[in-house]
């Protein structure tokens, strides 16, 4: 059976017992900073088992992108050593919230597995959690599994937690067994055993509590189920496979390695045989993660995406010299693009920056291991590399400690991971990384503490304090001249998100106006930091101003923002994803990943775009719609952000820009006034980015700009449109004139040369000339002292001086090697004025304070005659 089939017979049979079809999640979790990335089917659903959030429906069923490979699961380590891991991967899963739980959930397992997939009930075996007495009845008496065939096992297989806080409960996990030539042989080897015999397939987990950063687990309001089988080894088991990378999902993937490197996988060695899987997980993980807006870098995401890379790049070198990875990633879009259309647009990028990530490795990853070969010499009675070693490596050549294991372990040692870690904790703690904790931790608001924005309507609004924050804590009143923080009822101030910066206002209270000095959400309010002109008490009535000038430039430049985006894609493709944006009343600033470098055309046909838009003068249409009804109509999420799936808000500028946003916005395009790109750069690889002005500020930098073009117009006496081609003319005629002062000066120090002979002394027979040259560059000391040693060979020592500071050369014969130690004279010469300086054989080359000339002869003639 074909990997499609199984996905659509999953579908349909979830499906058919009253589950809502949800599509995959982003691999970048919607805003969870307590996650790397999407670990499981149920990431999306955190807050409907939390209690946060509610839908429309009360069962679902995804089949959703997975990556494990940093944060709390990770199978990195794994990838290349067995048949059965990946750090990519598809989980498969049914949910309920709030609607069946453990018997229900079981069945559905049992019944698909036995009868869509055809499992024999005979290699079939569940574990459940040591005190889940009702799971084991279940199994045992509702499904009558064999009591031989169900086990019990602790917390480490049979808890499951998404992060370290978080939704988490008890499971059962499904496992089947693929036959005893796939054991370890052991008598205790049963379902959990870490060998290949009895293959985890299917864990059930029975959502109960939400642990808490303290690790106390505290009781969900109401129970829940989520499932998760992965695809891949559901297809290992169905289609009668030794190993994952035999599935026909990675058919292709293998085939194009093969023809790439001219090894067959099935003849290869074990040893080839793991590289050609570490290549094809690892490409097929980085394909998806730069697809979803990754790009490598050296923290968070982008460094997992770099790990990943540079631990392929380490297999790759068994296999071929060449840079393969394009190619690969190539077949990987080809397999995966008709379930997962975002890897199409995304292909330039992605085989651009696997091109330049491997390849500006290539040279460190050579270093690294001849590095690692040393230590295995020095420490070859202990067999560790030390966690100052590891750490060398992956400071010096960025070799992830997850490639310095893989080398170690090839030749038998360990790594001390301990010591690794404290290094780079010495590391980051000087580099002053610390996290810093956030405010109001000690804060429990109540429920009905909630604040109504309305900043989209008003930006003036009159209403009741509901709390006041002094010093952390929750107090009645603040005192006049206590600064804190107070909640209101109503508020019109937009606190930062999605890249907007917050609003600036006053609070006033009677006739008395206090500006605002910060803005902070706290879950459902929002709290206004200002200092008490006069005392204020919970319920008090007061008035919160926003900066109309402030917000409506906001305002401006946030729309543009969207155009802008929109424009970009229009013009460089669908690859165009946004990374990041600030929005500013002065400015705004635009990251976007894209593969290549822009061309001024580009940069003006974006801005021709965006104000030919603004000219329109466009009503701006601002609706709430369901997500998915949004996304039908195209338009265009942002990774990494949280919406809720049951109402979105949509800006919807017709027919050019549509984009989900809870930004403030104006009302039609013309609003903003007019556009301009100020500058466009390069961030990283694969990501650019973009600061542009609007409105005011566009117009006074028109206004400024223009001014000086007309003064230098007027000073360059030639028409607006030719001031840039008078400025070339000038600088050419400049450089001219250098040459010639040069020419100058070198016929005046020639003219020269014959009285500065003259004056050449003789100490101990070597012709020897000590002077002052005024107003000479390091260049014209040198030629003027090769001359005079060409003319007269001896020992010459050229002084020049320039505000406060003295340049020298200094040139000996080679002759006179054997008498004068220029080595010696160098150190004479700093002890005694400070002069500093080295050079070539026969040369000194220097500079320091301002000396005279005449103190510096004779210590210099002293010295020579010693
Ligand atoms: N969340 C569980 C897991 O990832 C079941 O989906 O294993």
């Amino acid at each position: 059976m074909k990997s499609s089939e199984i996905r659509k017979k999953f579908f349909d049979f979830f499906i058919k017992n009253g589950h809502t079809k949800v599509a995959s999640s982003s691999l970048i979790p919607a805003q969870d900073p307590s996650l790397l990335f999407t670990n499981a089917g149920m990431n999306q659903f955190k807050d409907i088992f939390l209690g946060k959030e509610t839908r429309s429906y009360t069962r679902a069923v995804s089949i959703q992108k997975c990556m494990r490979a940093g944060g709390k699961h990770s199978d990195l380590d794994n990838v290349g050593f067995t048949n059965r891991h990946l750090t990519f991967f598809e989980m498969m899963g049914n949910f309920s919230f709030g609607d069946y739980f453990k018997k229900e959930a079981i069945q559905f397992a049992w019944d698909f597995l036995t009868k869509e997939m055809a499992f024999d009930p005979k290699n079939m075996y569940a574990t459940v959690f040591r005190e889940d007495d009702e799971a084991y009845d279940i199994w045992l008496q509702q499904i009558g599994l064999p009591k031989a065939q169900i086990s019990r096992l602790g917390e480490a297989d049979n808890f499951w937690q998404m992060g370290d806080t978080g939704p988490c409960g008890p499971c059962t996990e499904i496992y089947v067994d693929r036959g005893i030539e796939f054991g370890c042989g052991k008598i205790s080897c049963a379902p959990g055993c870490d060998c290949d015999r009895y293959l985890e397939v299917w864990n059930l987990v029975f959502m109960q509590y939400d642990r808490q950063a303290d690790g106390s687990d505290v009781p969900l309001k109401q129970k829940g189920v989520d499932t998760g089988m992965g695809l891949e080894r559901l297809c290992l088991i169905v289609q009668e496979k030794k190993s994952l990378f035999e599935i026909d999902l990675f058919e292709n993937i293998i085939n194009t390695i093969e023809n790439l490197t001219n090894i067959r996988y099935q003849k290869a060695t074990k040893e080839q045989q793991a590289a050609f899987n570490v290549l094809a997980d690892h490409v097929r993980s980085s394909t998806f993660l730069i697809a979803d807006g990754v790009t490598p870098s050296n923290e968070g995401r982008g460094y997992v995406l770099r790990k990943i890379i540079r631990r392929a790049a380490l297999f790759a070198q068994k296999l071929t010299d060449k840079n393969i990875f394009p190619e690969i990633a190539q077949s990987v879009i080809q397999e995966m693009n008709s379930i997962y259309p975002e890897l199409k647009p995304a292909e330039k990028a992605i085989k651009h920056l696997l091109t330049i990530e491997v390849e500006k490795f290539a040279q460190n990853l050579i270093y690294g291991q001849n590095i690692l070969e040393r230590y295995f010499e020095e420490s070859k009675d202990r067999k560790i590399i030390s966690g100052a070693q590891a750490f060398k490596l992956y400071d010096t050549f960025g070799f992830p400690l997850e490639l310095t294991k893989v080398i170690a372990h090839e030749h038998g040692f360990t790594v001390d991971i301990e010591g690794f870690e404290k290094h780079m904790e010495i590391q980051r703690e000087r580099s002053g990384g610390k996290i810093t904790k956030e405010r109001f931790d000690a804060i429990d608001l109540e429920e009905s503490v909630k604040t109504n924005f309305v900043g989209y309507e008003k930006l003036e609004t009159t209403s009741k304090i509901l709390s006041i924050i002094y010093d952390n804590q929750l107090v009645k009143k603040l005192n006049e001249g206590e600064s804190g923080w107070i909640i209101m009822q109503e508020s019109p101030f937009y606190v930062e998100k999605g890249g907007q910066v917050s609003d600036q206002g006053w609070i006033q209270i009677n006739s008395t106006k206090t500006p605002i000095l910060n803005l902070q959400r706290i879950e459902n309010a929002i709290a206004v930091q200002i200092v008490a002109p006069k005392t204020i008490s919970i319920d008090d009535t007061v008035t919160a101003l926003v900066d109309k000038k402030f917000r409506l430039n906001v305002m401006n430049n946030h729309t543009a923002t969207h155009l802008l985006q929109a424009a970009l894609i229009e013009v460089l493709g669908k690859e165009v994803k946004q990374s990041g944006s600030l929005v500013h009343p002065d400015y705004l600033r635009f990251d976007f990943t894209y593969h290549g470098t822009m061309t001024p055309e580009q940069i003006k046909i974006v801005e021709d775009k965006v104000n030919q838009k603004i000219r329109e003068n466009i009503p701006l249409n601002i609706y709430y719609t369901s997500y998915q009804n949004a996304v039908n109509k195209g338009v265009i999420a942002i990774f990494g952000e949280k919406y809720n799936p049951e109402e979105v808000r949509v800006i919807d500028i017709p027919s050019f820009s549509m984009e989900l946003c809870g930004g403030t916005h104006v009302q039609a395009t013309g609003d903003i006034g007019c556009f301009k790109i100020t500058e466009e750069s390069a961030l990283s690889a694969g990501q650019r980015r973009i600061f542009a002005v609007t409105g005011v500020k566009a117009i006074e930098l028109f206004q400024e700009t223009f001014t000086t073009v007309k003064k230098l117009s007027q000073e360059f006496k030639v028409p607006q449109h030719e001031v840039l081609q008078a400025v070339e003319r000038q600088q050419e005629q400049f450089k001219q004139t250098l040459n010639t002062i040069k020419k100058l000066k070198k016929q005046s120090w020639k003219a020269q040369l014959a009285t500065w002979l003259e004056q050449v002394i003789k100490i101990n027979n070597i012709p020897v000339g000590i002077f002052a040259i005024e107003d000479s560059s390091a260049e014209d000391l040198k030629e003027i002292a090769q001359a005079l040693n060409t003319q007269k060979p001896g020992f010459y020592f050229l002084l020049s001086t320039h505000d406060e500071r003295s340049s020298f050369y200094c040139i000996l014969a080679d002759q006179f090697e054997s008498q004068i130690n220029l080595k010696a004279f160098a150190t004479w010469l700093k002890d005694t004025f400070e002069l500093r300086g080295g050079g070539k054989k026969g040369t000194l080359q220097g500079g320091g304070p301002a000396i005279d000339i005449n103190q510096l002869k004779e210590g210099i003639v002293a010295w020579l005659k010693k």
